[in-house]
């Protein structure tokens, strides 16, 4: 039997509505599927399906208190579960590949969307870094009404993906939209984000990430405040999705992506060199790196001492990575440019597209909430060679990083079989 989420970890949250009956189907689901499947409920959920109906369907303690002496983990759930300590939300969520609340209650939704931490499961969802879904079940004038309609559209914006009730007989006996969506249904959303299309299979794909450092000294360097972490979900996603990945990448503290093939680097000179050196094999380079654009024009050999009240340090400019793939390039490579900018940004962004000849520019202004370096949220601006250009409101990176490489792939017309 094929088991196509094997070793994807999904965390469950059930919560008290009388759709709670149909989580158990889900889990049946999911587990025959191969996921790991840890199943946390609020302790309203318990007044209507047992956690033990859970425990003997995936085999793991099912979590239903904050303050229960834990069992830790950090590498899978499993784990999370039978190690000894009271951080178990903190290691189960930064475990999780995805995070599921079906059936979702009136009241998680709201605390979801109002930031309340006040039990094990809407504490583990604010942690949660992962995708997160949550299908909604309850009578239809609570769904109907302007607070769970505001608070599902905040969860929207922040890109929890909802999956719509039905509308049906209810339990109330009432006949309106509140009725979980069809187990089935929720399953396939499921797979849907965790098995990505192959849509890059066959593509040779080279992302630069993270920031460059230019010595000054054998001590000091000149750097900047990149992170990586958007460069990291852009490799993150397009292996995902099937493609060969190259990650050239400055210092960060991020480890690299399962199956990325990771060429660390250091200053400007040397991402410039590796990108070159791939350049010849290469499908699509996306160049969402920050290498500094002044080097010191001399590094000392020696720590610069504390010697005078001024120093004057001279910076000459470094070489312009994305000049040099524009004269080697070959016709078919596709070529995506990051542009950060503080000011006039749209235009900005729409110059450095003409003059590097790219087919794609991802504009953003970290001054902006949400965009900020080393968050893991981006608000940016898509702009493609063809002239299309799409707002981005404030998205996880990850989510970010997929909807660039499903722009790239539509502006290069490539299609999903590595054809064009
Ligand atoms: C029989 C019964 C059925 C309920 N069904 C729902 C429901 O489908 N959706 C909902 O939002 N609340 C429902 N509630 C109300 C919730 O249980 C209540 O708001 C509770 O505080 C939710 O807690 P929780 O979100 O921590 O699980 C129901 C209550 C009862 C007594």
């Amino acid at each position: 039997m094929s088991r196509p989420l094997a070793d994807r970890k999904i965390v469950l949250g059930v919560t008290g509505s009388i759709a709670a009956f149909k989580a158990p189907s889900i889990v049946t689901r999911l587990v025959a599927m191969g996921a790991d499947v840890v199943v946390v409920m609020t302790e309203n959920a318990t007044r209507f399906v047992t956690p033990l109906t859970f425990e003997t369907l995936t085999g793991t303690e099912v979590i239903v208190d904050m303050w229960s002496e834990g069992k830790e983990g950090v590498s899978s759930p499993e784990e999370a579960l039978a190690r000894d300590d009271h951080l178990q939300h903190v290691h189960l969520a930064e475990a999780a590949d995805l995070a599921l609340v079906a059936p979702a209650t009136a009241n998680v939704i709201g605390k979801m969307a109002g930031g309340i931490a006040d039990d094990f499961l809407s504490t583990e969802l604010m942690a949660m870094t992962c995708p997160v879904i949550v299908a909604p079940a309850m009578n239809v004038n609570m769904m109907e009404s302007d607070a769970v309609g505001e608070n599902v559209e905040k969860l929207k914006t922040r890109g929890v993906i909802v999956i719509e009730p039905e509308v049906g007989r209810l339990a109330s006996g009432a006949v309106g939209r509140g009725r979980l969506a069809d187990p089935d249904q929720i399953v396939e959303e499921v797979k849907r984000l965790l098995l990505p299309s192959q849509d890059l299979a066959g593509r040779r794909v080279v992302v630069t990430a993270g920031p460059t450092e230019e010595p000054l000294d054998p001590i000091r360097h000149i750097g900047n405040r990149s992170s990586g972490k958007m460069g990291y979900a852009v490799a993150e996603r397009a292996a995902r999705r099937g493609a060969d990945v190259v990650l050239v990448s400055g210092r960060t503290s991020l480890e690299a992506p399962a199956g990325v093939r990771l060429v660390p680097v250091v200053t400007t000179e040397e991402m410039k060199d590796a990108v070159m050196a791939e350049l010849p094999e290469l499908d699509l380079l996306v160049m969402a790196a920050a290498p500094a654009d002044y080097r010191p024009a001399e590094v000392a050999d020696k720590k610069i001492k504390k010697s005078w009240d001024r120093l004057t340090i001279e910076l000459v400019r470094t070489d312009d990575i994305l000049m040099g793939v524009k004269e080697h390039r070959r016709e078919g490579q596709g070529v995506v440019g990051f542009a950060v900018e503080t000011e006039d940004l749209i235009a900005n962004a729409k110059d450095k597209l003409a003059k590097k000849e790219l087919d794609l520019i991802v504009a953003n202004d970290p001054t902006v909430d949400g965009a900020a370096f080393e968050s893991d949220t981006n608000v940016a601006t898509i702009i493609g060679r063809s002239g299309f250009e799409e707002s981005v409101g404030k998205v996880p990176k990850r989510e970010l990083a997929d909807l660039v490489l499903t722009r790239t792939i539509a502006e290069l017309e490539w299609g999903g079989d590595g054809t064009e």
